[in-house]
């Protein structure tokens, strides 16, 4: 191993993961010692925990009072799923895809449902889909910020006010630190795990008017688990969105989302935290703008996260390498930066060209991010001098 001087500072908490995400400054598992456990959440205390839950949520993302929130099963996916599987079919769909989310519900779509009328949206990593082409006579589903590629819609001014087709957002890395256009969402999704630091297998879907509408004149040719069904003898099921969650949730992760809003709530609900992973993204754009190795995956700022943030290696030792290569370069840097405990899972992800992904999302402190910069370089030279010994 070469020796190179190794910054003076190390990030307190190394924790900068895209999922499960770092858990919010000054978590303690003391705080869940208030937790209902060993109860049934279906007791009036446990189900006005889990009403609990739902309201401050939807409080704090200023979801429109006429909207529904529920918790459901299996995180993310779980609420995706539920709304693809229980919406779509009625009319045609455009699908966009520029990273392996979208591409995911894509595959969803075409290999599981089978749609005929289905549409895909195609982009690159770091590009997004033409968003003036979308038809919105036809279901749209999308995901806000694709995590993988560190690419997130600039707002929500492409999305007909007057649609006749319904929004189906997977919001899950754009939660809690992005703005979200209500009344341009008729389904909207996102999981405890992630911009809050929850705890990860519960997720949490939003329903429009228009989707609670479909989803009461609308039954799907297929059949559907009861983990996916809201409806019962064509009636939303109402419980399920006042915290009667379809099965049994955990409330130990309950207590632990608790406590996620309220942290968010004393650093000034969503603004505080939109303006944290602001000033974070800002950090690793300041250091991107002087660092001569490293761009961002995500072609233009309006487009680029402020949460999944995603850079390439542009040095031309690396980028003369092959795929391989580069791949094991890559995780050679965040296997010197894990070593040194300076930062934590910020390998690309698999399905993503070679590069790092570092959450930026409001749980992590600034004061972190800023210490970080320092050790990228670090590791960079580190593995560059590796790669040269090794030639
Ligand atoms: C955009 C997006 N969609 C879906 C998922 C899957 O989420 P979960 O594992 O919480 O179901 C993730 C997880 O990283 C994601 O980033």
């Amino acid at each position: 191993m070469i020796e190179l001087t190794k910054p003076a500072v190390r990030p307190a908490n190394p924790r900068f993961s895209s999922g499960p995400c770092s858990k919010r400054p000054g978590h303690s598992l003391e705080f869940l010692k208030q937790a209902f456990l060993g109860r049934s959440h279906r007791a009036a205390e446990g189900k006005a925990r889990l009403k609990r839950a739902i309201d401050r949520t939807a409080e704090i993302l200023g979801v429109p009072e006429d909207y529904r929130v529920a918790i459901v099963p299996a995180s993310d996916t779980g609420a995706m799923e539920m709304a693809l599987w229980s919406l779509l079919g009625q009319r045609g769909v455009d699908i966009l895809a520029w990273e392996s989310f979208g591409k995911g519900w894509a595959s969803d779509i075409f290999k599981q449902l089978k749609l005929d009328d289905a549409r895909v949206l195609e982009a690159d990593y770091g590009a997004l889909p033409d968003l003036a082409s979308v038809d919105f006579a036809r279901d749209v589903v999308f995901t806000w910020n694709g995590t993988t590629s560190g690419v997130r819609v600039p707002d929500g001014d492409w999305i007909a006010a007057d649609r006749e087709g319904l929004t189906i957002c997977d919001a899950t890395s754009a939660a809690f630190a992005q703005r979200l256009d209500w009344p341009k969402l008729d389904v909207t999704t996102f999981s405890w795990q992630k911009a809050l630091g929850g705890e990860a297998a519960h997720g949490m879907l939003v329903l429009s008017p228009r989707a609670v509408e479909r989803l009461e004149s609308y039954t799907p040719p297929w059949p559907l688990p009861k983990i996916f069904r809201l409806t019962k003898d064509g009636k939303l099921m109402d419980g399920v969105f006042r915290g009667e969650t379809i099965n049994t949730p955990s409330m130990l992760c309950t207590e632990d989302w608790l406590d996620a809003l309220g942290w968010a709530e004393s650093v000034g609900g969503i603004d505080g935290l939109i303006a944290r992973a602001d000033a974070n993204a800002g950090v690793i754009a300041d250091w991107v703008g002087r660092t001569g190795w490293a761009a961002f995956l995500a072609e233009a700022p309006d487009i680029r996260s402020n949460t999944s943030v995603c850079v390439k290696i542009v040095d031309p030792a690396v980028t003369a390498l092959g795929a391989e290569a580069r791949l094991a370069f890559v995780k050679s840097m965040a296997a010197l930066l894990e070593g040194e405990k300076a930062a934590y899972d910020i390998t690309a992800h698999r399905d993503a060209p070679p590069g790092l992904r570092i959450w930026a999302g409001a749980t992590v402190e600034t004061s972190d991010m800023e210490a970080l910069m320092p050790w990228l370089d670090w590791a960079f030279e580190a593995a560059k001098a590796e790669l040269a010994k090794a030639a």
